[in-house]
C-alpha cells in the first residue's frame, strides 16, 4: 500500500512539473537532469544530430520519437559517450559530460541499453550482470579485462546482481550462457545490467522493440518501476500506445533536431510532428495491434524463406 502511494506520489509530481510547460522545443523544465545544448554529430556530409537545446525533468519518464533515422539512436550515443560529437555540451547533475567516455558516464549515473541488445552471448546471465557494475565499454575492452577482473571479484557485487535477476525473474537463467535467452529475456538483462551501476538517469532505446507480447507488460511495468525507485527515465519508442501509457513528457525528433515537445496524449496532433512523420514518407507510429500483424507477415515471410531455402 506504502509503496502504491509513492508511486502515484511521483507520477504526480511528475505530471506536476509539465503542466502549463509550452510546447516548444527546448522548453524549460523547473528540475532538469540533464541539459543539453548545440550538440551537432555529422557522417559526412549528413547532419545526424543537431539538437539546439535539450532538458529532461528529473523524476520524470520522457519518451523520445521520431521517424526512422531522425538520429535518436545517434542522440544517445553522443549523450553517454559511445560516439564523439563534433560539438556541443551537456549536462547531468550540472556536470559536464562532453568527452567523458562511456564507462565513467555510466558510473557517474547515466546509463544506456542498445536498440539491439548488446549482451555477451558466451558469458553467463550473471557474469553478464557482473561487467553492468563496471559501467560499459565496448566488448574488446572486456576481453582484455577479463582474467583480471574476475580475480577482484567482490560478494556485493554478485549480491545485487542476483537481487536484480530476481526482481527481473531472470535469477533462474542465472548460470546460462545470455546467448541462449529469447529476445525479450535479453531486453530484460540488459535493463538489470544497466542498474548494476544504481544509476540516476537510465536511456532505454526501443526497449520493447521485438519483445513478444507476454513479456511486454512485464517490461513497460519494469519502466514504471525506475521510476517508483527514483530514477528518472529517458527512452526511444516507436509504439505510441506505449508511450501514452507510460510516459509523462514526449520530445520529438526529425532529422536530427528536436521540433515539437509535448503531453503523450496530444502530442501525435501537433501540425509539426505530423509533417515530420509524413514527410520522412514514414508511417505513423504503429498501434499495437498493427505492430502484431507487421510481426505476423514479416515471420510468415521468414518461414516461406526458410522452406525456399530447405527445398533447394
Ligand atoms: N555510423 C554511422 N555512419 C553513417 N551514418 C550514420 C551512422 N549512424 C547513423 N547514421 C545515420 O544517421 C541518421 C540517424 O540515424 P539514427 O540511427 O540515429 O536514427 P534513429 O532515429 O535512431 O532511427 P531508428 O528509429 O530507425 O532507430 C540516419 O540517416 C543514419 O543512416
Ligand atoms: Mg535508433
Amino acid at each position: 500500500m506504502h509503496a502504491e502511494t509513492t508511486a502515484t506520489e511521483r507520477k504526480a509530481a511528475a505530471l506536476a512539473a509539465f503542466k502549463d510547460l509550452a510546447r516548444d522545443p527546448g522548453v524549460p523544465k523547473p528540475d532538469p537532469i540533464l541539459v543539453v545544448d548545440n550538440v551537432v554529430r555529422r557522417f559526412g556530409g549528413l547532419t545526424a544530430v543537431e539538437v539546439e537545446h535539450v532538458e529532461v525533468q528529473r523524476g520524470s519518464i520522457t519518451a523520445l520519437i521520431g521517424p526512422n533515422g531522425a538520429g535518436k539512436t545517434t542522440f544517445f550515443n553522443q549523450l553517454t559517450g559511445f560516439d564523439t560529437a563534433d560539438s556541443g555540451q551537456w549536462t547531468f547533475n550540472g556536470r559536464s559530460m562532453n568527452g567523458v567516455p562511456a564507462h565513467k558516464v555510466a558510473r557517474a549515473g547515466m546509463v544506456r541499453t542498445f536498440q539491439l541488445t548488446k549482451a555477451l552471448s558466451k558469458l553467463t546471465v550473471l557474469e553478464n550482470m557482473r561487467l553492468g557494475a563496471q559501467g560499459q565499454k565496448g566488448e574488446s575492452f572486456w576481453r582484455a579485462l577479463l582474467p583480471a577482473f574476475w580475480k577482484g571479484q567482490e560478494d556485493a557485487i554478485t549480491e545485487r546482481a542476483d537481487e536484480l535477476l530476481t526482481r527481473f525473474k531472470l535469477d533462474a537463467k542465472r548460470g546460462d550462457f545470455a546467448g541462449s535467452l529469447s529476445g525479450g529475456q535479453r531486453k530484460l538483462l540488459e535493463m538489470a545490467r544497466a542498474l548494476m551501476v544504481e544509476p540516476e538517469l537510465v536511456m532505454l532505446d526501443e526497449p520493447m522493440a521485438g519483445v513478444n507480447p507476454a513479456l511486454t507488460q512485464s517490461l513497460l511495468g519494469h519502466v514504471k518501476d525506475l521510476r517508483e525507485q527514483g530514477m528518472t527515465v529517458l527512452f526511444v519508442e516507436h509504439d505510441m500506445d506505449m508511450v501514452r501509457d507510460i510516459s509523462d513528457w514526449v520530445i520529438v525528433m526529425a532529422q536530427g533536431h528536436v521540433i515539437a515537445e509535448g503531453p503523450p496524449e496530444t502530442i501525435m496532433s501537433d501540425e509539426r510532428v505530423i509533417d515530420a512523420y509524413l514527410g520522412a514518407h514514414h508511417d505513423a507510429p504503429l498501434s499495437e495491434s498493427e505492430l502484431e500483424e507487421q510481426l505476423h507477415e514479416a515471420e510468415a515471410a521468414l518461414e516461406a524463406e526458410i522452406e525456399e531455402e530447405t527445398q533447394k
